[in-house]
C-alpha cells in the first residue's frame, strides 16, 4: 500500500504504534464520539487494538485509515481514509469499502475532512476502478453528511441502525 499521500495542507501516512498516545487523545474525547455511539475509550490498550486492526486492513486489503498530519504545524489531527467493512451488515451491505474520518475538535472547520477524503477517494478509484465506495453518517452529523456529499457520494437512503437506535444516512459512488 502507498504509505504517504501529500495534499495542499495535509500528509496522510500509515499509522504506527508510536501514534498510540495521539489516537487515545482522539478517541477518549466525548465530543468526537457524539455521533459514534457515545462510547469514547478510557484505556490506552483500546487505541493499540485499533492500530492492530488498521494494520490488518493494510495487509489484507491494501487500504486503511491513514494518520492525518497538518503540514503547517506537523500536528497529528486524527485519521481519514478507507476501510473494508467485513464485520457488520449495514443497510443490507456487507464486504463494502467505506470512507471515513475522525479529527480532534481543534482542527474541525478547516476543510480537512474534505481535503483528505478527496485524496482517499481518488486513491480508491485508482486502485479499485470497478468497485463502489460507500460512506455513512448519523443524519444529525451534518458536518459528516456534508463532507460525503462534497466529495461526490450520493445520498441513497436513510435507515434505522437498531443496535444504537439512530438513523443513518447511506452514501455511495461508483467511478
Ligand atoms: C466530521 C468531521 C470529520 C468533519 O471534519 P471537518 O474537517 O470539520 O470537515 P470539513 O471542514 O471538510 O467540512 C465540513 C462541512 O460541513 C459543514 N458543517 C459543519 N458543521 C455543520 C453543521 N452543524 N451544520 C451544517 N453544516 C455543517 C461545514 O460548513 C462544511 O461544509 P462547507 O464546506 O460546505 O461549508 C469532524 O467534525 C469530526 O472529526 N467529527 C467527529 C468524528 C465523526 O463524527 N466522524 C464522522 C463519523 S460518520
Amino acid at each position: 500500500m502507498k504509505a504517504y499521500i501529500e495534499t495542499e495542507s495535509l500528509i496522510l501516512r500509515k499509522i504506527e504504534i508510536t501514534d498510540t498516545g495521539n489516537l487515545y487523545r482522539l478517541d477518549s474525547d466525548p465530543l468526537v464520539h457524539k455521533y459514534l455511539g457515545n462510547k469514547p475509550i478510557s484505556c490506552m490498550s483500546k487505541a493499540k487494538e485499533y492500530i492492530d486492526y488498521i494494520h490488518m486492513q493494510y495487509d489484507t486489503y491494501g487500504i486503511g485509515r491513514w494518520v492525518t498530519i497538518e503540514k503547517s504545524s506537523g500536528d497529528f489531527i486524527g485519521w481519514s481514509g478507507l476501510k473494508m467493512n467485513f464485520e457488520e451488515e449495514m443497510n443490507g451491505h456487507i464486504n463494502y469499502y467505506d470512507i471515513g474520518y475522525r479529527f480532534i475538535p481543534q482542527y474541525w472547520g478547516k476543510g480537512y475532512a474534505t481535503e483528505s477524503s478527496t485524496a482517499a477517494r481518488d486513491y480508491f478509484f485508482d486502485k479499485y476502478p470497478d468497485q463502489k465506495l460507500c460512506g455513512l453518517a448519523e443524519i444529525e452529523n451534518l458536518a459528516s453528511c456534508r463532507v460525503l456529499e462534497k466529495i461526490g457520494l450520493e445520498r441513497k437512503n436513510d435507515f434505522l441502525y437498531t443496535k444504537e437506535n439512530v438513523t443513518i444516512a447511506w452514501f455511495e459512488k461508483t467511478r
